[in-house]
C-alpha cells in the first residue's frame, strides 16, 4: 500500500499550513549559497500543492516570507523578492489551469512594487477559480496581524459602530488576514525546528503540529501525505475527554 492509499479520505484537513524551513541549510550542504536553496524550494511548493490537490484540501497556507526576514542580508532579501516575482509570473498560467485560487496574508503593501503588481495580476486571474486556495504568507507576522485587528476593532468601538460587548472570538477572527478561512487543522514545519516563528498564532489554537527533519527543498508529495497520516493518528480532544475515557 502506498502512503497515499493509507489516508482516510473522510478525515483529511480542510486547511494545511506549512512553515517551509531549511532552504539555507540545504544549500549549504550542497556547497551553494542560500539563494540556490530558495530556488529549489519552489519545486517543493509544487509538490506540496499537488499533494494538497490530490487530497482536495481547500486551503494550503505557505509561510514564504516573515516580517522578521527583512533583517536578512540585502542580497538574500532582494533575491527572494526577485524569485517571488519570477515564480508567480511563470506559474500563474499553470496555476490558473489547475483551478488554483492565489491569495496572500501579510502586509503586502510593504513588498516591492513589482511583487505587488505580479500578485494583483495573479489574484485577478485566479479569483473565480474553485480549486485549492494557495495562500502565500508574505511579509507576514502573527503579532502584526493581531495588532492590526486590535486597531481596526478599536476604531469601530470609538466611532460608535460597535459596542465593546459585541467583541467575541468570531469578531476577532473576522479582522484577521485569514478572515473567512477555516483554522488550519494541521501545521507542518520542516527542517527539524520545533517553533512557530510568529506564524498564525490565533488560528493554531487547536491545530495538530507535525514536525519533520526534511529540509524544505527535499519536501515531496509523500512528505505531505505522511503529515496527514500522522494527523489522522491523533486524538483531537479540544479540551474534552476522548470517547473511550467517557465510560
Ligand atoms: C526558509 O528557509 C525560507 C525562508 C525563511 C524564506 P531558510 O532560509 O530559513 O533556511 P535555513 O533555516 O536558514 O536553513
Ligand atoms: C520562518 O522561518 C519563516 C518562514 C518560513 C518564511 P525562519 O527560518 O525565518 O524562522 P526562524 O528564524 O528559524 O525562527
Ligand atoms: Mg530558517
Amino acid at each position: 500500500m502506498t502512503i497515499l492509499e493509507r489516508i482516510d479520505r473522510n478525515n483529511t484537513p480542510r486547511h494545511i499550513a506549512i512553515i517551509m524551513d531549511g532552504n539555507g541549510r540545504w544549500a549549504q550542504q550542497q556547497g551553494e549559497d542560500r539563494l540556490f536553496g530558495h530556488n529549489f524550494g519552489v519545486e517543493a511548493v509544487r509538490e506540496a500543492l499537488r499533494a494538497a490537490q490530490e487530497l482536495n484540501v481547500e486551503y494550503l497556507t505557505m509561510y514564504a516570507f516573515s516580517t522578521e526576514n527583512w533583517g536578512r542580508p540585502k542580497d538574500e532579501v532582494d533575491g527572494l523578492m526577485d524569485l517571488l516575482v519570477r515564480t508567480i509570473g511563470k506559474e500563474v498560467d499553470e496555476l490558473d489551469e489547475s483551478n488554483v485560487v492565489i491569495r496572500t496574508i501579510g502586509e503586502t503593501s510593504g513588498l516591492p512594487a513589482s511583487c505587488q503588481e505580479e500578485l494583483d495580476l495573479a489574484y485577478e486571474r485566479t479569483r473565480n477559480n474553485t480549486g485549492v486556495n494557495l495562500v502565500l504568507a508574505l511579509n507576514y507576522s502573527a503579532q502584526w496581524e493581531m495588532v492590526e485587528a486590535v486597531k481596526q476593532i478599536s476604531d469601530l468601538v470609538n466611532s460608535g459602530s460597535l459596542d465593546k460587548s459585541e467583541i467575541d472570538r468570531e469578531l476577532i477572527s473576522s479582522h484577521l488576514e485569514t478572515k473567512g478561512m477555516p483554522d488550519p487543522e494541521l501545521l507542518i514545519r520542516t527542517s527539524g525546528e520545533h517553533r512557530v516563528s510568529n506564524f498564525l498564532l490565533w488560528q493554531i489554537a487547536y491545530s495538530e503540529f507535525h514536525f519533520t527533519d526534511v529540509l524544505w527543498p527535499d519536501f515531496k508529495q509523500d512528505d505531505l501525505y505522511k503529515a496527514v497520516l500522522d494527523y489522522q493518528s491523533r486524538d483531537r480532544r479540544f479540551g474534552l475527554v476522548s470517547e473511550p475515557l467517557e465510560k
